[in-house]
């Protein structure tokens, strides 16, 4: 807890309407998309870098912890006051800064929620590729933290290829920016690339400037559904190997589609056991061969039915179902813990199948959606409270798999809280000493973000 004297001085450094003790309040600030919650003990919100500067250098002279926040919306707990101390949500710097369309940049506030600059930018010809399921609630400072991906990552990549530079608010209150406006820099080490993906435990992010494109000629979208999830499978890794390029390629399993169906009330998929959501763009002529040529090898690999999205709206509905997955997965069972393993796009369906596997040995529901055209499934175990320990056992079965397919524990989520005691088996102790050694050097009392990542901080 904090001493009077210190809720004094942050109350003075951010105002007393931007500051927080109310347990009404804290409760809001407390919990992420993985439903684990903790109450941190004050909520501040400032406007400026300099005010976190001073909350930080406040924080190392009283050794409290000091917790960034975006929206909430992470899918592994990296917002969540695990020790206590100062939630620093971002919420108040919002804005759009500039937007360079002669030079393809632009300039922003973390707390500026991904959809709308998504929307700003393309008001004006212009393109941000990132694409998180949550775009319409997330931020990008929360984007930067966790480098998120997202739907359109297979063709575009993810947050880190877009941010060219930073200003970022070190641990100990020096505020730094990295980068720079150029289409190429190499003045001295890459910290923007250190800090994206870090997860709000080596900075807070307060100004972000990120590379634009020129907007799409043209988008063509394509639902293909099949009776068996190994034919879906296979045939998502024979699309990625056919050298077309779509910029999405969603997987979603049978108990997914039923869930989404019935939490929007819809029928999508006719009851498939699978369906492959796929995207392409670029110039007209080329679409509409990219479209035909991907619809081809759907129905030569085996599925049921290929249907083409007629207009945006029927473009728009597909993508607001395949959104919507996440959340309607709790209309199933109270817990889920939400992975999002990553395996060489051409073992998809043996990765599937050692899932199921492990679900069987069990007796658990494991479902199976995401961005297939990365090798990355969001396997989602759903079950009871009561199980727990059966869950999490199979999770760290399923990642030892994964590793053995030569893959990754976490491809967009981030380590978090939820990946922290599982990260050793993908990297080794000394890959994360070396790590730590980067967290001591810059936030030697460890107070931005505790207990994140590593399962402890020596
Ligand atoms: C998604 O792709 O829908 C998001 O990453 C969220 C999730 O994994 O559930
Ligand atoms: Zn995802």
């Amino acid at each position: 807890m904090l001493k009077p004297s210190v809720l004094k001085e942050l109350k003075s450094i951010v105002g007393p309407a931007n500051f927080s003790t109310s347990p009404e309040e804290l409760v809001v600030y407390s919990y992420d998309a993985t439903r684990k919650e903790a109450l941190p003990w004050v909520v501040v919100r400032p406007r400026t870098s300099r005010e976190i500067s001073e909350i930080l250098r406040l924080a190392n002279r009283e050794r409290f912890p000091v917790v960034p926040r975006g929206a909430g919306t992470g899918m592994s707990g990296g917002s969540i006051p695990v020790q206590g101390g100062v939630v620093l949500s971002l919420e108040r710097m919002n804005h759009i800064l500039e937007i360079d369309e002669q030079n393809f940049i632009a300039v922003v506030e973390p707390g500026v929620i991904t959809g709308d600059l998504q929307r700003e930018v393309e008001s004006r010809g212009l393109f941000y590729p990132p694409d998180p399921a949550s775009r319409m609630f997330c931020t990008l400072g929360g984007n930067v933290a966790e480098c998120a991906g997202g739907l359109r990552a297979v063709k575009y990549g993810v947050t880190k290829d877009y941010v060219l530079g930073l200003e970022v608010v070190l641990p100990t209150g020096e505020i730094i920016t990295t980068g720079a406006r150029t289409a190429k820099s190499v003045a001295g080490y890459d910290l923007t690339k250190l800090i994206v993906g870090s997860e709000g435990t080596l900075g807070v992010v307060t100004r972000i400037t990120v590379r634009l494109l020129r907007l799409p000629e043209s988008v063509r979208t394509l639902a293909a559904f099949f009776n068996e999830i190994p034919v879906a499978a296979k045939t998502a890794s024979a699309i990625m190997a056919s050298g077309v390029l779509p910029r999405a390629l969603e997987f979603v399993d049978q108990t997914a589609l039923r869930a989404v169906e019935g939490y929007l009330k819809e029928d999508l998929s006719h009851g498939a056991a699978a369906m492959l959501l796929v995207e392409v763009d670029g110039p007209a002529e080329s679409t509409s061969r990219d479209a035909d040529r991907i619809a081809e090898i759907m129905m030569q690999s085996g599925a049921a039915r290929v249907d083409r999205a007629g207009s945006d709206a029927e473009r728009e509905q597909l993508w607001k179902a395949r959104r919507a997955i996440s959340p309607a997965l709790y209309t199933i069972k109270p817990k889920k813990l939400n992975e999002d393993i990553v395996v060489p796009r051409s073992r998809i369906a043996e990765s599937l199948q050692g899932i199921a596997a492990i679900a069987e040995r069990y007796g658990l529901l494991i479902v199976n959606f995401g961005h297939a055209g990365d090798g990355n499934i969001h396997t989602n175990i759903l079950f009871d409270e009561a199980d727990l320990p059966k869950a999490e056992a199979a999770v760290k079965e399923i990642f030892a798999a994964t590793l053995r397919l030569g893959g990754s524990i976490t491809g967009e989520h981030g380590v978090g809280l939820s990946k922290a005691a599982y990260l050793p088996m993908e990297l080794g102790s000394e890959a994360i000493a070396a790590m730590k050694r980067i967290k001591h050097a810059l936030d030697p009392n460890n107070i931005l973000n505790p207990g994140k990542i590593f399962l402890n901080a020596e």
